[in-house]
């Protein structure tokens, strides 16, 4: 679901910081710097528009440069892209989830970018320094889980053989991965909602020869398999899909056998119990929400508190893992820049691409400013629920 056309992003996104000077607090003084004239300061954002128009006709006509009509062109087109873009595109509804992956993985531009894995990456403190472009974009995303792995404290001495259940497995990466990395017993199951990505995690299995990864559409919400079916369950990036949270943590301690180990990553916002969050934050959390069909996001915290009330989880640990992974969000942007092959020969979805990079863009802030984060989760199941 992330991606980039991004040049066109950047440009929206730096204009765009302009006219969001104006649209709540600065009206006046943005267009007396422009026109140094009279003006009016449209009333209230959803009259934006008509307000910019008004004004650049008056400041143009008073003027009369080309020079300022060509400001005001380029006012009037940014105010519109940005209206276009703040509002939300794919909100969460029955059956977008499916509908909007079996998009993303037909038009191939997700794959051709991301590679796949629909996750971030991971950039260590070197990395960072030295600058994370320097990275390589898809390395990132195997680092991630190897760290990932580490956490869950998984790994093929102790691990071959195991039975995995990957939740919420896009295209299969990280299924094949684990397949490749536990051996060949080891049996590792992909579900999801979307019958496209099911199709092409098939697909790229049979390719790489990892026949113990198998794949199937399956709601998280109501798995079929019996309790205590799987040595590890893994959940990278599914959780913020969940229409219900906690029916998710249930489901998932569920299978798990005891003596398991569940390992997640998934993005969370802050607790608000503290510090409720302001309008701004609303506003941006529904902006999140409603462009990549999230129906919304919990806190670490909350997470935490949904695996402690199964009763069935030893000490559960967890972490937020924004520092390591924030330079996904405009990595990502930097990808399609240097590359844009990607969807340059798809202008059916360059609209699609702007409002995917327009979203980084807003991601990585809300990540920077600490209205999200990155919440990483493992636990074990308790050896003694073997008895019962
Ligand atoms: C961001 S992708 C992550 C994919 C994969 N874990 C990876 O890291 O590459 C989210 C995945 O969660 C799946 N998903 C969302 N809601 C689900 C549900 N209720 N049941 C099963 N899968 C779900 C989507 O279909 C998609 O494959």
């Amino acid at each position: 679901m992330k991606f980039s056309l991004a040049a066109s992003a950047a440009f929206v996104c730096s204009l765009s910081r302009t006219v969001s000077a104006f649209t709540v607090n600065n009206q006046a003084s943005f267009f007396r710097s422009i026109t140094e004239n009279e003006y009016v300061v449209a009333p209230s954002c959803t009259q934006l528009s008509m307000g910019i128009k008004t004004e650049i006709v008056k400041a143009t006509s008073k003027l009369g440069g080309r020079s300022t009509a060509a400001i005001a062109a380029a006012v009037v087109g940014t105010a519109c892209v940005k209206l276009v873009l703040d509002k939300p595109s794919r909100k969460y509804e029955t059956g977008s989830v499916a509908k909007e992956y079996d998009a993303w993985t037909q038009d191939g531009i997700l794959e051709y970018y991301w590679g796949e894995h629909i996750h971030l990456g991971y950039y260590n403190d070197e990395e960072m320094e030295a600058g994370y472009k320097k990275k390589d974009f898809i390395q990132a995303k195997y680092d991630f889980v190897d760290e990932m792995m580490k956490l869950g404290g998984i790994n093929s001495d102790d691990d071959s053989g195991a039975s995995v259940l990957d939740v919420g497995c896009g295209v299969g990466g990280t299924s094949r991965y684990l397949a490749k990395k536990l051996g060949a017993n080891a049996q590792v199951t992909g579900i999801t909602l979307s019958p496209n990505q099911v199709d092409r995690a098939t697909e790229l299995a049979a390719e790489q020869g990892v026949p113990n990864a198998k794949f199937t559409v399956m709601d998280a919400l109501k798995m079929d398999f019996p309790d205590n079916s799987f040595d590890i369950v893994w959940a990278c990036e599914s959780g913020e899909h969940m229409p219900d949270k906690k029916a998710y943590i249930n489901e998932m301690m569920r299978v798990l056998k005891p003596g398991g180990k569940y390992v997640m990553a998934t993005w969370c916002q802050r607790d608000d119990r503290q510090t409720p969050f302001n309008e701004k934050e609303k506003r941006d959390l529904n902006f999140l929400y409603e462009e990549w069909t999230h129906p919304y996001f919990i806190s670490i915290e909350a997470y935490k508190e949904l695996v402690d009330a199964t009763g069935l989880m030893n000490e559960v640990t967890t972490a937020d893992w924004n520092e390591q992974t924030i330079a996904s969000w405009r990595h990502s942007v930097w990808v399609g820049v240097y590359d844009p092959r990607g969807f340059i020969f798809k202008p059916t979805k360059y609209l699609k691409c702007v409002r995917d990079g327009y979203c980084l863009e807003r991601m990585h802030r809300a990540f920077d400013c600490g209205l999200m984060q990155y919440g990483m989760f493992a636990a074990t199941k308790k050896d003694e629920l073997a008895t019962n």
